[in-house]
């Protein structure tokens, strides 16, 4: 068997044929598919401060295995990142995914790496495999899902206004599409934020600057990522204190709005700002996107801020994942 590394200069055949094997595997799994745009900047391409590589397994002319690796460069230098390593139905059970994981290890190993981390959905036949293949859970995970079609706008609307007294030192900014230069020191802080939420042991905190987030930005344009986003400010100076954003796929309309990253920064929390800013998001989203159905977000289950807001406003659990890590051996897979 041949792991053959993908080139993504230009992105060709071999990366919509793993990108196929990726829809093919997970066909059984609830929520949105993850378009061949999404899949290209999330499994294979990265960013810089993170960059990926991917692999894969062609029998008779066709991709039938393969994954991605992250190997973050600025923080956490001593991870490998198994990312939608999988196997289709119909070529499991043989030995092709205990094979990509000791490639994967390999491949990490050479560059330095100490710990492989993988996320899968916490059921068969990932979870019996990552077991098998030596990994341990490292944090608990899930989706939940807000039905915009059959929500009660009105009942957001008096939701915010309840919380609004609370948050009445602050000010929200909105815009569509990638932040103004004038904007990247700001959302650099704000992400840096993100680092407060739960994360697993023996990961470092990612570091954030105006330049990744330049780079971020100029990518989801790229990759016609639709985005909204919200910030608060405190009124008396202007510091900035949280931000919300949701995307939708414009290279390949679903259906889904994707909510993500949702931070109060530490001096600012206490004030409703989470709820306020989530909710004027999604009222605005909802508005601007009419032919979007349902939003999907990703929490740890241990989140229990952000799990109280999204069950306030209605999210609905969909299914619970898992993340995993494993030591890499310094000699052997
Ligand atoms: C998980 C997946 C990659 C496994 O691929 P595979 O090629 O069938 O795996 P292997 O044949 O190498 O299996 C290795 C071991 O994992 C375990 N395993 C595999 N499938 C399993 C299942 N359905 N239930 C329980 N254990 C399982 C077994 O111990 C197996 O060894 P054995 O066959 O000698 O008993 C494949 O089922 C898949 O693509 N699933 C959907 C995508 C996914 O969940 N990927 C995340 C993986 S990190």
């Amino acid at each position: 068997m041949e792991i053959q590394r993908i080139d993504l200069d230009p992105p060709g055949d071999l990366l919509a044929g793993l990108h196929a094997a990726f829809l093919a595997a997970l066909a059984e799994l609830p929520g949105p598919r993850m378009s061949l745009p999404v899949f290209t900047a999330m499994v294979a391409r990265g960013f810089p401060g993170d960059m990926r590589e991917a692999w894969a397994v062609v029998e008779d002319g066709r991709v039938v295995a393969g994954y991605g690796l992250g190997l973050p460069t600025t923080d956490n230098t001593h991870l490998g990142v198994v990312r939608s390593l999988v196997v289709v139905p119909e070529r499991r059970r043989r030995g092709l995914g205990r094979a990509l994981v000791a490639h994967a290890a390999d491949r990490a190993r050479t560059v330095g790496r100490r710990l492989l981390q993988a996320e899968t959905p916490s059921k068969d036949p990932a979870d019996g495999f990552a077991r098998a293949m030596g990994f341990t859970p490292s944090l608990g995970e899930a989706r939940r899902v807000f039905d915009l079609r059959t929500a009660d706008r009105s009942r957001l609307e008096r939701m915010l206004a309840a919380a609004e007294p609370y948050a009445s030192g602050y000010r929200l900014e909105q815009w569509a599409g990638p932040a103004g230069p004038e904007l990247h020191a700001d959302l650099a802080l704000l992400m840096e934020g993100m680092n407060d939420a739960p994360q697993a042991d023996d990961i470092e905190d990612m570091t954030w600057d105006a330049e990744r987030i330049r780079v971020m930005e100029a990518m989801d344009a790229e990759f016609a990522q639709q985005t909204y986003s919200m910030i608060a400010r405190r009124a008396a100076d202007g510091a900035v204190a949280g931000y919300t954003r949701i995307y939708v796929d414009r290279a390949e309309p679903d259906g889904w709005g994707r909510q993500a990253d949702t931070v109060v920064l530490g001096e600012h929390r206490g004030h409703r700002l989470g709820l306020v800013l989530k909710l004027a998001n999604l009222l605005w989203f909802g508005e601007m996107e009419p032919e979007v159905e349902r939003i999907i977000t990703w929490n740890a289950t241990s989140n229990s801020h952000m799990l109280a807001i999204n069950e306030a406003m209605g999210f609905e659990l969909l299914d619970e994942w898992c993340e995993w890590q494993r030591e890499i051996h310094p000699t052997t897979g």
